[in-house]
């Protein structure tokens, strides 16, 4: 099968479009046709070596965690999915090492969920890894109905998802970008406030008397402001301040969860939940596409198309 590999780190790496074996499918795995593979930015900051210290990675790397496609083989004794069936999933493994940039991918059925019948592949493949990271980042913090958030970095994917989720929840959001962005969160149902100086001051007077809780999306030092707008200090949580929870927020690192996953087509089907799919581009633009991703000014989603 084809798929993308790179062999060494760098903040450049050198993507081919090469040959490769087709993955052995295991007891509790699948074998995926890969339509779409979503890409987000953790997938360049691996290939970069940033996350060295905590994930064991080996050579040469398919990387990508995001997939949405039909399953084309069952391993032995698993009876989670039948040949034919539309899934997409977060394919987080125990190591990194064969991902989802590629013809095939071999998914652990926890992975897992049925692919949303209302989306095409393209935008299913965009939703796992940034829809988990949202809806469990609102959950860390215990949100219910009638209540407030604010998300900060709100048009990128996980805001994007972070926003449609909480309204899906019933809550009243806040959300943060810049000016060409604000009538895309209205869209979703945020009310919009500009990040940067003056952030908090405009924040406070959409919410004069505070917010429920808030999430950091983008880690550029906001936490402690963040902190000052809630009404409880520890209902703050941040994906990418690595020093959040020394600052008494919760720090989240996102789990594949197929429960959760299930939770996300639901509100998929039932028309509370779409994605912008901003750039869909073909397998072998793979580098195309970290650049995009890099730059900082996704709206929604990138995708590969396989
Ligand atoms: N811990 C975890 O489990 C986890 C999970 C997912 C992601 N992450 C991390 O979380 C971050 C966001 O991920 P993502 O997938 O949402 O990224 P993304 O889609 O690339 O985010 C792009 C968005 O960032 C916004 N942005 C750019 N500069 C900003 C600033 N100074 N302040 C606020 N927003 C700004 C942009 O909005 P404007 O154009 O309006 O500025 C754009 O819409 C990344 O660092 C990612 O690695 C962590």
């Amino acid at each position: 099968m084809k798929a993308i590999t790179y062999s060494t780190y760098g903040t450049v790496p050198d993507l081919s479009l090469v040959e490769v074996p087709e993955p052995k499918v295991g007891p509790g795995e699948v074998l995926v046709r890969v339509k779409a593979a979503g890409v987000n930015p953790v997938d360049w900051k691996l290939a970069a070596g940033y996350l060295d210290p905590i994930l064991e990675v080996r050579y040469p790397v398919i990387p990508g965690w995001d997939v949405a496609g039909v399953v084309e083989a069952v391993g032995p004794d698993t009876f989670d999915h039948a040949v034919g069936d539309e899934v997409y999933g977060y394919v987080r493994k125990e190591w990194v090492e064969l991902g989802t940039y590629a013809e095939l991918v071999s998914a652990p059925v926890r992975t897992l969920a049925r692919k949303p019948r209302e989306l095409t592949f393209e935008q299913a493949a965009g939703i796992p890894l940034a829809g988990l990271t949202a809806y469990q980042s609102l959950t860390r913090v215990g949100l219910r109905s009638g209540e407030s958030v604010v998300i900060h970095s709100a048009a990128g994917g996980t805001g994007s998802f972070g926003v449609q989720i909480a309204v899906a929840l019933g809550l009243r959001v806040i959300g943060t970008a810049g000016a060409h962005n604000h009538d895309y969160l209205r869209s979703l149902g945020a009310e919009p406030v500009l990040y940067g100086e003056g952030m908090a001051e405009r924040i406070r007077e959409l919410a004069p008397e505070g917010v429920d809780a808030a999430l950091d999306f983008h880690g550029d030092g906001v936490v402690e402001i963040l902190q000052s707008l809630v009404r409880q200090r520890d209902r703050v949580v941040s994906i990418a301040d690595y020093e959040a929870a020394a600052k008494g927020a919760h720090q989240l690192w996102v789990r594949p969860d197929s429960a959760d996953l299930a939770f996300l087509t639901e509100l998929a089907d039932t028309g509370r939940l779409t994605v912008n799919v901003e750039h869909a581009l073909p397998l072998r633009d793979a580098a195309k596409a970290w650049e995009l991703s890099a730059s900082g000014r996704t709206r929604g989603k990138i995708v590969l198309t396989v």
